[in-house]
């Protein structure tokens, strides 16, 4: 199965992503990780993404699409895969089926997480990841069990995204709006679009999730 995660920032797409990778087997493609962990290695694909991504702008289409078509052609892709954080914008949409199509394969479904703008902003002031194995914490909703320490792996340092000021995410909220809340139609038209309703507790979404899916077949 292949599966989109639409939404604005700090929705729950990456959280939700990663439950569903490890109840279905599937594989997690976060371009956003994929990004920063181009910016850190120095890449030119990173040199190129940095100051846009600090400035809460999206990368161009050309490069985010390259980078994408690479990853789903992988092995680890074969069986199914979560997008989180792709496509953003409407060409980015039709190129993914254009690519897939071409491929025999398409996207069975498109989760849009639904949450309300004022619940975002403070939902990602207080996001956190382990510096270590990447898991995601919340000062408000979701904080390790022992403080100060990822109940993932145990270790003790922690970090944060340079992209989640509160200037830049006013930044990344008008992007979503411009930008991204427009492919909603697209998949809508195509019967693959099924809302969830992100602001409940993460559990509860997951449950949501798992009826969708259900739903769809
Ligand atoms: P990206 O990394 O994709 O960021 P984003 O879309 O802004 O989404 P976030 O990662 O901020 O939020 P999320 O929805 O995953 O929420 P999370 O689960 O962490 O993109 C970063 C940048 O890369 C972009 O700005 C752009 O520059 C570039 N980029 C990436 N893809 C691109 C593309 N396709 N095209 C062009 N540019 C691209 O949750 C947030 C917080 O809330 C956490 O602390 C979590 O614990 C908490 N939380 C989660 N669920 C709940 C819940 N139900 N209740 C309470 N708290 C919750
Ligand atoms: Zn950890």
């Amino acid at each position: 199965m292949n599966i989109i995660f639409l939404g604005p920032p700090g929705a729950g797409k990456g959280t939700q992503s990663k439950i569903l990778e490890e109840r279905h087997g599937l594989v997690q493609i976060s371009t956003g990780d994929m990004l920063r962990a181009e910016v850190a290695r120095g890449s030119d694909v990173g040199n190129q993404a940095k100051a846009l991504m600090v400035a809460g702008k999206l990368v161009p289409d050309a490069l985010i699409i390259a980078m994408l078509k690479d990853r789903i052609a992988q092995p680890d892709c074969q069986k199914g895969f979560i997008l989180d954080g792709f496509p953003r914008t409407l060409a980015q949409a039709e190129e993914l089926d254009t690519m897939l199509a071409a491929d025999g394969k398409s996207i069975d479904v498109v989760l849009f997480l639904d949450v309300d703008e004022e619940i975002l902003a403070d939902r990602i002031s207080g996001r956190f990841t382990c510096a270590k194995c990447g898991q995601t914490y919340n000062e408000a909703s979701n904080p390790p069990a022992k403080e100060g320490e990822c109940d993932a792996c145990g270790s003790h340092e922690f970090k944060r995204r340079a992209d989640d000021k509160r200037e830049t995410v006013v930044e990344r909220l008008k992007e979503y709006r411009n930008l991204t809340a427009p492919i909603l139609p697209f998949y809508e038209k195509t019967g693959r679009l099924r809302k969830v309703n992100g602001m409940l507790p993460a559990a509860e979404v997951t449950a949501e999730i798992e009826a969708a899916l259900e739903d769809s077949g």
